[in-house]
């Protein structure tokens, strides 16, 4: 992420003082940088231009599904792919029309299917036989043709975590390749459905483009084989995964990612989509905490305000996440471990373990880093926890972009039996 270390100021992204932010609007707080997400962005499609692949950049609004989040992606180009008709509607909220959406996943209902369909969506990924039926009947009582592509399972292992890997042939994801060609004609011939292709996904968090080179091989052969037994492909959807660093690791490089990609669709005469999530999103948010107070029972525990309710991904993969006091200052003492945890009870609600980390007193604030995606969309109110505010910054100044939930909120919705209202 672009932050810097200022003497005064202390952390700043993209120039701004973060203790600005949290003085004005409290803590926990997310923080997205602008700047940040459109320079992914322009990597991203900087490097297939460089590798003369015309790609379709679909941002995967699960990564991220803020609308100004939304709003600056489609402002770079970006289509977007959803898995759901919430997200479906949010894009639509954000100005992505419905052509440029592409619908991913295993269990579409019939009643998103049908909003989708009537809306115009560009394109649905079918991921079973039964989906595929599903899709024609549905389409064909509205009387329109569903454009849709087959998610084949390239049984590749993406080397990421098991809870994020989705190409492996245990995995829910996708049809089996020995599946798809029968799929494919049987599809050609439904009505209400028009087959465009072929996608794929792998998993996330892939940091080598070796899995990648691996499942776009077979996707390529099913493409040529597909077109051998006579079926028409237009289409190749990559999906997403690119990995990020977190801690040391480096993350994968676009340019090398745009490399395979030219390599193995070379000539191959498909139109080319893909859908990135935290590649594009995740350096550029940062989640700010304060520290409540440091307990000693044995070893350091800093407790913060921010708690696993808003940032899951420790708790839930064991995620790494950078940790950075706010104020110059706190690095002028010694680094020792320490636990970062939140109030929640739960052994679980834990950021960092056995963390180098400076005396952090109470009220000193801490950034957690490379939380932009992945971070608010999966948070939940869990202890009555009310959501974060979220601030968006760029060309050197702040906005709020989400007002901090209202307490009282938290019971919207709540109704207590009593004399007037009771189970009928
Ligand atoms: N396309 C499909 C069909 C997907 O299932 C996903 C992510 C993406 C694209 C975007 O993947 P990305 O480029 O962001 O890796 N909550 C987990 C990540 C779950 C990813 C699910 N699918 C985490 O925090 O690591």
């Amino acid at each position: 992420p672009q932050l810097e270390m200022h003497a005064q100021d202390g952390l700043c992204l993209e120039g701004v003082p973060l203790n600005a932010i949290a003085d004005k609007y409290g803590t926990p707080v997310w923080v997205y940088g602008a700047g940040t997400m459109r320079a992914r962005y322009a990597a991203l499609r900087d490097a297939f231009a460089a590798e003369n692949v015309p790609m379709h950049i679909h941002y995967a609004v699960k990564a991220n599904d803020h609308l100004a989040v939304l709003n600056l992606f489609r402002e770079q180009g970006a289509g977007a792919d959803v898995v759901s008709i919430g997200e479906f509607l949010r894009a639509a909220q954000a100005g992505i029309v419905a052509k440029d959406v592409v619908y991913s996943g295993v269990g579409k209902s019939e009643a998103e299917l049908e909003a989708a369909l009537c809306a115009g969506i560009g394109q649905i990924n079918a991921e079973s036989a039964e989906e595929v039926e599903m899709i024609s009947a549905v389409a064909s009582r509205l009387g329109v043709v569903a454009n849709i592509a087959l998610r084949m399972n390239p049984d590749v292992d993406a080397g990421t975590h098991a809870k994020i890997t989705t190409g492996l042939a245990g995995n829910k994801f996708g049809i089996a390749a020995v599946d798809i060609s029968y799929l494919y004609a049987r599809a050609a011939k439904l009505p209400g459905v028009r087959v465009a292709g072929i996608a794929m996904h792998i998993g996330s968090q892939i940091l080598s483009t070796e899995p990648y080179h691996l499942a776009y091989e077979k996707g390529a052969e099913m493409v040529r084989a597909l077109r051998e037994a006579g079926q028409s492909v237009e289409v190749l959807d990559i999906g997403g995964g690119l990995g990020i660093g977190y801690q040391d690791e480096p993350g994968l490089s676009p340019n090398a990612f745009a490399a395979v990609v030219r390599q193995v669709t070379n000539g191959l005469g498909v139109r080319l989509m893909m859908e990135p999530g935290r590649y594009l999103a995740g350096p550029a948010g940062v989640l700010l905490g304060s520290v409540i107070l440091q307990k000693q029972a044995g070893k350091r525990f800093v407790v913060l305000d921010a708690a696993m309710n808003d940032l899951m991904r420790p708790a839930m993969y064991e995620a790494w996440h950078g940790i950075l006091p706010l104020d110059a200052t706190a690095y002028r003492s010694a680094l020792s471990p320490a636990d970062v945890v939140g109030p929640i009870c739960e052994s679980a609600d834990q950021f960092a373990n056995d963390r180098a980390l400076p005396d952090l007193k109470p009220g000193t604030r801490v950034a957690l880093l490379d939380t932009g995606a992945y971070g608010a969309v999966m948070s939940s109110t869990y202890n009555a926890r009310p959501r974060p505010a979220a601030v968006l910054v760029d060309k050197g100044g702040f906005m709020l972009i989400t007002k901090r939930q209202d307490i009282q909120s938290l019971w919207d919705g709540e109704i207590v039996p009593g004399p007037d209202q009771a189970p009928s």
